[in-house]
């Protein structure tokens, strides 16, 4: 009995002795080094001890958001600590929703020494609010096989995004890259509180997905012969290709998986099908979808091809048949269509084309283009769901309820916003994360990329919002997004080299407010950021910090 009772005071004051411990640990601002930054952060003294007694506890309607913070603190201390969605009174970490936070995707976290709690207005906001809670948990974690003493040091957290879309673009046209690595750049994209993937699924040089209608797609769509060597000659005949059968695609339980993946991490996939170019591929599989009966081959260099769709009712019926079958895959509200890089001269030349702009009263190709465009829109709103198109799809006049992704630079997207129609940035002089990361004298070491030049620096520098627009046209910039063009970028452990910390700086432009941004700042947290990285295995690349660079081919 004296036993017990002596064991019984012994764990009563070690506990107490430990929570008091901790209750007074002194913090500094070091501790708190979150990208994307906080709308508003305060600190106080004081850290939550992570262990065996801790317990996540909140609203059913939050499991999902539970179970990945347990998922991410089991992984971090080797406990087995779990989201019970009955005890709402019993734990020492709270999810909440709240009604009265104003934006949709905002969120509260407060961390004391005996309690965290994370509120949101909506699941994605208490997501969120766990990012931001990973961030302050020490790096070692990261990666780690567990059995850390792991405190999380006090804060008060209020914060929510600038931009509704806040995205990240890869094509897997030009290069495949497999399931468990689209993973992985979601898993980027959820870290960084960015929200959208745009998923450029078709191209010239191979069709990705599968369509069950359409075999021919990817039995002869998703596969080339060769490969460009470099960035190949200008001369057709000097150009060198590597001889090697190249391709792949993911299948629609594939898809399925990614998508599901994604939503768990309240990202968005936006998958793209380009028309009316960029469409050798399915050209060369259904060869009466293209404008001169010709047999093709898939593209196996790069650039603009002179194939486009015939804007044919065949073409129609086929284009309709593939986006039903995308659109039971992907429920996101936007399906990109393309609409970029669509060369015109074989409407120029095509009989049928040059009938049918007589018959429509189009006045050229490119209001032909427009026609071509109109017509799939309608029949992707008569499903209730959006285009996006590249801003080519400005010429010729703008189908009536489209997005544009204003890519040539920021014109199309003021054009499109004077228009009143949604826009977001991706422009090449700030969002082309397949641009050299260093002027061209100091490109000797460098990996091959297909030109350009665009630093961390100028990708934080950059301001979504044109001073062109008023007030009220400024409102339908929706946001702005990184893409990633892979003609060069084969490898995974490129890719990250290629996407950070580039997409790390534009996260921060697209979630924190204008007067909260300072490149000093930002490149101070970042040093902390990439130890993370370094502990998660990612490949960042280490210009800014003056380091070498290495990547796996
Ligand atoms: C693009 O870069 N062709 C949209």
């Amino acid at each position: 009995m004296i036993k017990k009772i002596t064991i019984v005071l012994l764990i009563l004051i070690t506990g107490f002795s430990c929570s008091n411990k901790n209750k007074n640990i002194v913090n500094a601002e070091e501790d708190y080094q979150i990208i994307p930054k906080p709308t508003s952060l305060e600190f106080t003294n004081g850290r939550f001890l992570v262990d065996s007694n801790t317990k996540i506890v909140g609203n059913s309607s939050l499991e999902n958001e539970g179970n990945y913070l347990a998922d991410m603190l089991n992984a971090a201390t080797g406990e087995n600590i779990s989201f019970n969605p009955a005890d709402a009174n019993q734990g020492n970490i709270h999810l909440k929703i709240d009604d009265s936070i104003e934006n949709e995707e905002g969120y509260t976290l407060d961390v004391s020494f005996d309690k965290i709690v994370i509120t949101g207005k909506t699941p994605q906001g208490v997501f969120y609010g766990i990012q931001s809670l990973r961030q302050l948990i020490p790096v070692p974690t990261e990666g780690s096989t567990g059995a850390i003493n792991l405190l999380i040091p006090a804060v008060s957290i209020k914060d929510s995004p600038r931009y509704v879309y806040r995205g990240m673009h890869l094509d897997v046209g030009r290069h495949f890259f497999p399931v468990e690595v689209i993973k992985e750049y979601i898993d980027l994209i959820a870290m960084h509180k960015m929200n959208t993937f745009h998923w450029h699924l078709t191209e010239d040089q191979g069709w990705r997905i599968e369509i069950k209608k359409y075999p021919k797609l990817t039995e002869i769509g998703a596969y080339r012969k060769e490969t460009l060597v470099g960035h190949g000659a200008t001369a057709k005949l000097d150009r060198e290709y590597d001889g090697k059968p190249y391709g792949g695609f993911y299948t629609q339980d594939e898809v399925k998986e990614i998508v599901a993946y994604a939503a768990q991490r309240h990202v968005t996939v936006i998958p793209e099908i380009e028309l009316p170019g960029h469409s050798l591929a399915a050209i060369a599989a259904y060869p009466e979808l293209g404008n001169t009966g010709e047999q093709y081959e898939v593209g196996t260099r790069w650039g603009v091809f002179p194939e486009i769709y015939a804007p044919t009712d065949k073409t129609f019926e086929f284009l309709e048949d593939v986006l039903t079958e995308v659109m039971e895959l992907f429920p996101s509200k936007y399906i990109h269509i393309g609409g970029d890089e669509a060369p015109k001269k074989q409407w120029e030349e095509s009989k049928f084309a040059q009938q049918l702009i007589k018959r429509e009263g189009l006045k050229d190709e490119h209001e032909l283009q427009s026609y071509f465009i109109r017509r799939i829109e309608k029949f992707l709103n008569s499903k209730g769901r959006d285009i996006i198109g590249w801003d080519e799809i400005l010429e010729g006049g703008l189908a009536p309820n489209a997005t544009v992704m204003s890519w040539r630079g920021i014109e199309g997207g003021i054009e499109a916003a004077k228009q009143h129609h949604k826009v977001i940035m991706t422009p090449g002089t700030h969002c082309y994360f397949d641009h050299y990361q260093v002027p061209e004298e100091d490109r000797a070491n460098e990996i091959l990329a297909i030109g350009g030049y665009l630093s961390v620096e100028k990708v934080y520098s950059y301001e979504p919002t044109p001073e062109e627009l008023t007030e009220e046209e400024q409102k339908y910039i929706l946001g702005a997004q990184g893409n990633v063009w892979t003609e060069y970028i084969k490898t995974s452990d490129h890719l990250e080299y290629m996407v950070l910390p580039r997409l790390t700086a534009l996260s921060e432009v697209v979630w924190s407010s204008k007067n909260n941004r300072n490149w000093e700042d930002f490149n101070g947290r970042l040093k902390h950021l990439v130890k993370r990285y370094d502990a998660l295995g990612l490949n960042y690349a280490k210009h800014i910090f003056q380091e070498e660079n290495a990547i796996e081919e």
